[in-house]
Order: C-alpha cells, then structure tokens, then sequence
C-alpha cells in the first residue's frame, strides 16, 4: 500500500530543493506532534495533527517517536566481486593501502574477483547490503563501477543496479555512476591519455545511449589520475549530461577540491587532506563536500575537516563508502557517531548531510531528501522522541521503521 498516515510524530526534517550551506544545515523544520500524509507513494501533508483519518490509508501511530526523511548514502561501490580480508589485516599491521594497490592488489584485486563473477553473484551480494542498509533507514543509495575497468564489466555492474532500480518492491532507489576512472588497467598501463581517450570516446557515449549511469567520478589522486586527466574526463562527462563527481584529495593533498570548484562539480568526496583554498573553491562552486568518516576510521587516517567546512559556508553530505577495500562497512550509526564525535557536527546538521544535502550530492535533491509535500514518501522513524540518539546509540540501530514512498519495510508491523 503506497497510501500511510504517520500520526504523532515528532517530524524532523531540512527544508528546500538544493543543497543546505554553512549555518543552514542546522535550521531544521520540527513539528513535535505532527503527520506526514503520503498519497500514491509521494507526500501530500506534512504538518500539525489532522482531526480525522482518512479511508483508504495505512494508519501509524508514532506515539511522539522521531520522523525524518530517509537516509540518502550519497557515495558507495555496492556492487563488486569477492572481498579482501587479507588487505584489512596487512593494513591493520601497517601496509598503507596505496603500497597494496602498487603491488597489484587493492582495486586490482576487486577487478579480477568482478570480472569473474556472474551478473546474479554481483546482484545477490549487492542485494545483500541493500537489506542491511534499509534496515538502517537508507532508502536511495548511490552505487559506482569501476570494478570491471573494461567495457563488459563496467556494464554489467550498471546492469545489476539498473536491474535492482526496476524491482517494483526495491527497498532502495540506486544513483548510478560511472567509475570507470577507478583505477589504470593493466591493459592500458603507461598510456593513462590512451585509457581516458577510451573512456572519453566509446564509454560515455555508450553508457549514455543505454541510460545506464546519471553519474561520472573519477579516482583523482596521486598516482591514479591526475588533475589533468581528471579534467579532460569530467569536462567531456559534463558536456555530454552527467553529473560529475571526484574522489578528491584522500589520500595526499593533490588539488581534487579545487578542480571539484573550478568544474562545479556535484560532489567532491573524501577530501580528508583538502586545503584551505580547496574548501574556499567548494563553496564558490557550490560543490557539495560529501565526507566519508567510516573510510577514515578504517584506514586510520585522520577525520576530513568538517567542522571547519561547515564554517567556511560549504555543503555538507555525509555517506558511507561502502567497497571491499578502504571500508567494507555500510553503518549509518556509526557514520553518525564519527562526524558527531570526531568531526565536530551537529546532530541536527549530520542529519541535513545525510538527507538533503546527499540528495543534492546526486543531483535529486527535488525529490528526495526532505519531508515536504511534492517528495517521494521515503522515511524512516526511530524508536524513540529524540534524534540524539542517532550518535549517542553508538553503533547501535535506532531505526524502528523504514518506509519506502509510502511502504512501511522494516519490521514489518
Ligand atoms: O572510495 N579510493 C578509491 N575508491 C574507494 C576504495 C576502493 C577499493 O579499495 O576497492 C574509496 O575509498
Ligand atoms: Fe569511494
């Protein structure tokens, strides 16, 4: 049923259809008994009690519990081929991780276990984090390729979520990007400008006459593409109609922040070594600085400057990174708990960048990412009155429900 009534809720939710910048993350709309009305999937009330219920709708009672808009993981690579265990444990014992990517491990590693794999291994598994994150009140995910790095692959991994995306009960929506600029295959080593040529010339074209990607990233970085080619590839993605997106400044500060700016790119992420004029040039641009805590976490590298991104008057999302290398990890509570402890957000603006301005981070910040009338009726409602429980439940699950334009999935009562 894609009609529900949420009645007594304490709804919470930012406001508007683009990005939320600087001070603006925190001003949040509260209602603290209130319903959320979602006709045929998408929301048509939102505000104090109604006096009467109406025929035809599923009726839920939150009791005062918290209402927000479901949780949009604006950057993960959800769809790949085996796992690399081993590389967690050499890391843990001090191999950094750009040394096992140098020896032919790391993405390479993850290449060949994809290349490998079938269509249905790569759906099931991706299926498998989709469960896992709903769970934790996600309900539109972004998911990249780059795991094939060869033309076959990289489509079979847009096919897999192009063929979640066309499930009628999908528990997620999927925000496709293309990653072919993940790494340099081996097959094109020593001739980058030749890989980005293939890109630029029969990827794009391809990937666009299919409608299998709204996206293009790249892996700016030292020692995988250059600022130079990073670029070239996004400007060519850009002209033909995608939304850019860069893996910037992750690794070794390199100036990935400052072309997200110059190229007024969606989203630059990572961005634990940005700079000064790396985070002026993101806010010029109007470049969301989507930050990734959990990556941090697991690689033992220091937290991105949020705090000081926020203040600088940037916009702020925060997601997850799912991958099988630098943070096998879906958890949207303890996201919550690292940008609130140690990168000195909010609750209330950990919540704008994990909505709405993750929304904005993939281009649909018009439909999802906020309670407003118009949206799609993607909610999740927590187990109790107050949302400080998203970091102070740390690591913990406090989701009580997540619903999906309108459909109640998790648990099912
Ligand atoms: O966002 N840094 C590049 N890409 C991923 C890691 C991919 C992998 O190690 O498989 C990231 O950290
Ligand atoms: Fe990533």
């Amino acid at each position: 049923m894609n009609n529900l009534i949420i009645k007594n809720a304490h709804i919470i939710t930012p406001q508007g259809t683009s990005a939320q910048c600087g001070r603006q993350m925190s001003e949040l709309l509260k209602i603290a008994r209130g319903t959320v009305e979602v006709t045929d999937g998408r929301i048509s009330y939102v505000g104090e009690n109604l006096e009467e219920d109406k025929p035809g709708y599923q009726v839920l009672d939150a009791k005062g519990r918290v209402v927000l808009p479901g949780f949009v993981d604006s950057h993960t690579h959800l769809v790949f081929g085996g796992y690399r265990p081993d590389e967690f444990v050499w890391r843990m014992n001090g191999d950094s991780y750009m040394s096992i990517m140098q020896r032919g491990g790391g993405i390479f590693n993850t290449v060949r276990a994809t290349r490998e794999a079938s269509f249905e291994d790569l759906k099931v598994k991706a299926e498998w984090f989709i469960d896992a994150m709903s769970r934790m009140g996600v309900t539109t995910v972004e998911g990249k390729s780059g795991y094939g790095l060869d033309k076959d692959t990289e489509l079979i991994q847009l096919e897999v979520m192009q063929a979640v995306n066309n499930d009628p009960n999908r528990k997620v929506d999927i925000a496709t990007t293309f990653l072919g600029a993940h790494a340099l295959p081996q097959e094109y080593a020593g001739q980058p400008d030749k890989y980005i040529d293939f890109l630029i010339n029969e990827m794009l074209p391809l990937i666009k006459s299919k409608g299998l990607a709204e996206n293009c990233d790249v892996f700016c970085e030292k020692g995988v593409f250059t600022i130079e080619e990073s670029r070239r590839l996004l400007t060519a993605a850009k002209a033909m109609g995608y939304g850019i997106k860069l893996h910037a400044d992750e690794i070794v500060s390199f100036g990935g922040a400052e072309l997200a700016g110059e190229l007024q790119a969606l989203s630059a992420d990572h961005l634990l070594h940005a700079s000064d004029d790396g985070i002026r040039a993101m806010q010029a641009g109007g470049v969301v600085a989507t930050l990734l805590p959990l990556t941090a976490f697991c690689l033992r590298e220091p937290y991105a400057r949020g705090r000081d991104m926020i203040d600088a008057g940037c916009a702020v999302a925060l997601a997850t990174d799912l991958n099988p290398g630098s943070c096998c990890s879906g958890s949207i509570p303890m996201l919550f708990a690292l940008a609130c402890i140690y990168m000195h957000l909010s609750v209330e603006e950990a919540i704008t960048a994990i909505t709405l301005n993750g929304a904005a981070a993939i281009g649909k910040a018009d439909s999802i990412g906020s309670i407003e009338v118009g949206k799609w009726g993607d909610l999740v409602m927590l187990d109790t009155d107050t949302p400080n429980v998203l970091p102070y439940y740390t690591g913990m699950n406090s989701v009580q429900h997540t619903i999906k334009r309108g459909v109640l999935l998790s648990p099912s009562s």
